[in-house]
């Protein structure tokens, strides 16, 4: 009997590789539109629009699918903003919340006439000396953030993003003296976070903090909602969110005396569940502690594990229903911590079916901040991208070649 293969948008993981190559990315397109839908159907209150957050998956086709679905777009960089143009979105899509953001970063959304988020009095001040009368819009910190990782909270005191809430009054006076419009309020509390009560407490802030600007058009509650990536782990009741997040905001309208619009900016949600990173077994080995397979990727292709610790479920694709041994899968870096099966409490063994060497590791729900991470560390090269739905398989980013890797080298 043929052993039983993972089929991924109804195509085996093996036939990708085969005709790909490895390593690979793959994406359903079918779990993307899925999980936008969720998205959009749990939120009730009507005047709405999903900012994607491109820094979780920027590849052209899933920018293009979102554009065609609806979406905007939260960018963060000229490089984001340019790709998403790229990809059909209108400059009135796109907001661009900046990070310390440059000059020419602020140059480069006032040319292509995107909306500007700022986070720092400093650079209030910055874009209204340089470009008075224009429209903004404001990223508070609510003084409260949550994350799955110390690096992913983005609100609080210990925190570089955003400007206190508390400093509404300067805002005002800065905006007033370059007669700068401030047409939303925004705020992104940080990222992988599974319960709702954090998600309303900001916003109950957030909210509170618009009361004191006139003129808003939307406010912006950010992304953050985390997916399940580990067995212990749950998701989001996304319909008690939606209606909790309605409710507030349909109170928060009336009594602003406007109807405005909400958004929010999911990045992860959307399309961390749609990709899976195919790596194939090269090498096997045994020490006193591990049995180690190596296999043809690492950090390089997806740093989550490393970064943070974060859990990926791990699966033999080329014999899921074989008898199981416990493996630790190792990358091919040339650093000790290059290990793909990791918990928040370091290295683990995983049971997966007994690898053979040409086996295809399949490495799941790796669709956002994956290829958005990767790099060419020890000149590896990046992978391919392959969007896949319905049986049918696009290659979506070729494969870098080792002449990429002169580029622009002198
Ligand atoms: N909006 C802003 C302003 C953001 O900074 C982010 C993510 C998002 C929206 C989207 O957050 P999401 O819905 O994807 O959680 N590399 C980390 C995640 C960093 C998130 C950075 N900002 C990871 O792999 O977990």
């Amino acid at each position: 009997m043929s052993a039983f293969k993972l089929k991924l948008g109804g195509i085996s993981a093996e036939e990708l590789v085969r005709y790909y190559g490895s390593p690979l990315y793959v994406y359903e397109g079918d779990v993307i539109s899925s999980r936008y839908n969720e998205l959009w159907d749990s939120v009730p209150y009507p005047k709405k629009k999903i900012h994607y957050a491109a820094k979780s998956n920027s590849n052209l086709a899933i920018l293009s699918m979102l554009q065609g679905m609806g979406a905007g777009i939260d960018a963060t960089s000229p490089g984001e903003v340019f790709l998403s143009l790229k990809a059909g979105f209108s400059p009135e899509d796109i907001i661009f919340t900046g990070v310390n953001s440059s000059p020419s970063d602020l140059e480069y959304c006032h040319e292509t006439g995107v909306q500007v988020n700022i986070g720092s009095l400093y650079l209030l001040e910055y874009w209204g000396e340089r470009y008075p009368g224009t429209t903004v819009s404001v990223r508070v910190n609510p003084d409260v953030g949550a994350g799955h990782h110390d690096h992913t909270i983005t609100g609080g005191p210990a925190s570089k993003f955003g400007i206190y809430h508390d400093k509404i009054d300067k805002i005002n006076e800065v905006a007033d003296k370059h007669d700068l419009d401030i047409v939303g309020v925004h705020a992104h509390i940080g990222s992988g976070i599974l319960e709702t009560d954090s998600f309303i407490r900001a916003m109950d802030i957030i909210l509170r903090t618009a009361e004191n600007v006139s003129g808003l058009k939307f406010i912006d509650i950010g992304g953050g909602i985390g997916i399940p990536y580990g067995p212990q782990e749950a998701s989001v009741p996304l319909g008690e969110l939606g209606t909790g997040i309605s409710n507030r905001f349909s109170d928060f309208s009336r009594d602003y005396g406007e109807e405005l619009e909400l958004k929010i900016e999911p990045g992860r949600y959307v399309v961390a569940e749609a990709g899976t990173l195919l790596t194939t077994v090269t090498n096997m080995k045994s020490t006193s502690k591990f049995n180690f397979i190596g296999v043809d990727s690492g950090f390089n292709t997806l740093q989550r594990p490393i970064m943070y610790g974060s859990y990926h479920e791990v699966q033999n694709a080329s014999r899921m229903d074989s008898p199981e041994g416990s493996y630790v899968v190792g990358g091919n870096l040339c650093e000790s911590g290059d290990v793909f099966t990791r918990s928040e409490e370091g290295i683990e063994e995983r049971m997966i079916p007994i690898p053979e060497a040409g086996d295809i590791i399949a490495i799941r729900d790796a669709g956002a901040y994956g290829f958005s991470m990767a790099s060419t560390y020890n000149s590896r090269l990046l992978p391919a991208e392959v969007m896949v739905s319905g049986g049918r398989a696009k290659i979506i980013r070729e494969r870098q070649t080792l002449e990429d890797l002169l580029r622009g080298m002198q």
